[in-house]
């Protein structure tokens, strides 16, 4: 098995946690006899001050021509005050567009190694496992007309989304829920807004075709609220593209941080595979960022495209084998932090390759 994936590390932290990640996917895939042909390219704010652009050609071609693309993460603050259509956050949109993946799975899980470390109670999220399915590619970020109209004093945004946007997504959340607890949570405002009316309803007709998935519906101000107070009742949530990337990052307190979160992008053309965190500036060139999520989302990549199930249990179990041992980045080591050995993000990716070698053996 071959397998070609471009990295595009981006910004911040975002080539801090890609190079560990990226070393542990060599180890794995090596003793599983897959080949890896990797590429790196720019993408974000590196690639507009080096390349005037933040989604360079070669770049895009680059991507397409490859059977995984596994990002970083893009921004900085130096460009906060540039247009979206400039900004580093403009071509990862550019790039998730080109690539076509629509179904963007986020996993929100509790790993009971980290119970200690989350501010919420161990018996609120005991065993609370969240499957988020995202719209990817529609509503707010994508929907015309947008403008800031400097004059007029005015700025609209549109969501918009159709039925057939909404079908294709509902139909990857249903699947997914038919092979795990069997139960789908669709999150939406249908109560004040007429494109959630459209999701709902939609939903309710592709319910159809999966009577073995029970569907429920939760608006997202009360859906915040529920995934706090009891995470549990969750499995599949499928949401729309902003309220998903809300709620996801919300569900990091579930695991104890943003940095442990991993996403897949599927759907399209070629998939995508990113950790749910951003770029990080506060944190960014100091050794301090958490590799987990970014080396988790090196397991997706095993799972979804090298089909490699092994390898990602492989690399899913190191994790939990280094957390119980009582390794911690700095963004975890909450709770009883005397219990804890502080890793830098190095030395959490060294740790995570000396177990998988283990395991291996
Ligand atoms: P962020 O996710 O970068 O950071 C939020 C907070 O979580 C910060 O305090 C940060 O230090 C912490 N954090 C995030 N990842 C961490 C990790 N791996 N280890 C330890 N701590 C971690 O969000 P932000 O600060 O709102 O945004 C910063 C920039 O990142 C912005 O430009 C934003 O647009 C961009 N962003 C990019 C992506 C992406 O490229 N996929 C995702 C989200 C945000
Ligand atoms: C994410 C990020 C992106 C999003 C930004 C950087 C465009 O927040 O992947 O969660 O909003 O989708
Ligand atoms: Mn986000």
């Amino acid at each position: 098995m071959h397998l070609k994936i471009l990295v595009t590390a981006g910004d911040g932290i975002g080539p801090e946690v890609t190079n560990e990640a990226v070393a542990v996917l060599k180890d794995v895939s090596a003793a599983h006899g897959l080949t890896l042909e990797l590429d790196a390219k720019r993408i974000g704010g590196i690639a507009i001050v080096q390349d005037g652009t933040p989604l360079p050609k070669e770049t895009l071609t680059a991507a397409l021509d490859s059977d995984a693309v596994f990002l970083g993460a893009v921004g900085g603050n130096e460009f906060n005050s540039l247009p979206p259509d400039k900004r580093p956050e403009a071509g990862l949109l550019g790039l998730r567009a080109a690539l076509g993946g629509f179904a963007n799975l986020r996993p929100a899980f509790a790993l009971k190694e980290l119970a200690v470390n989350s501010p919420l109670r161990p018996e609120i999220i005991d065993g609370a496992d969240i499957l988020f399915v995202r719209e990817l590619l529609g509503g707010l970020y994508f929907g015309q007309p947008r403008e800031w109209n400097r004059e007029k004093g005015e700025a609209w945004n549109t969501m918009r989304y159709t039925r057939e946007e909404v079908a294709r997504v509902a139909r990857v959340a249903f699947q997914l829920a038919q092979k795990r607890r069997k139960k789908l949570t669709s999150v939406d405002k249908a109560n004040v807004l007429e494109v959630s009316q459209l999701w709902r309803a939609t939903v309710i007709e592709v319910a159809a075709e999966f009577p073995d998935v029970t569907l429920e519906h939760q608006y997202v101000d009360a859906m915040a609220m529920h995934i706090m107070n009891r995470p549990r009742d969750f499995d599949v949530v499928l949401t729309e593209n902003l309220f998903g990337d809300i709620l996801s990052d919300e569900s990091g307190v579930i695991t104890g941080s943003l940095g442990m979160l991993p996403s897949a992008t599927i759907g399209g053309k070629v998939n995508l595979y990113e950790p749910i965190h951003g770029s990080a500036p506060d944190i960014a060139g100091k050794g301090l960022a958490n590799p987990l999520g970014a080396i988790l989302t090196g397991a997706l990549i095993l799972r979804h495209s090298g089909g490699l199930e092994a390898g990602a249990a492989a690399i899913e179990t190191s994790v939990r084998k280094v957390l119980e041992q009582g390794f911690r980045t700095p963004d975890l080591a909450r709770g009883n932090v005397q219990d804890f050995k502080v890793l830098s993000t190095k030395e959490m990716g060294a740790k995570v390759r000396e177990t998988v070698k283990e395991l291996l053996k």
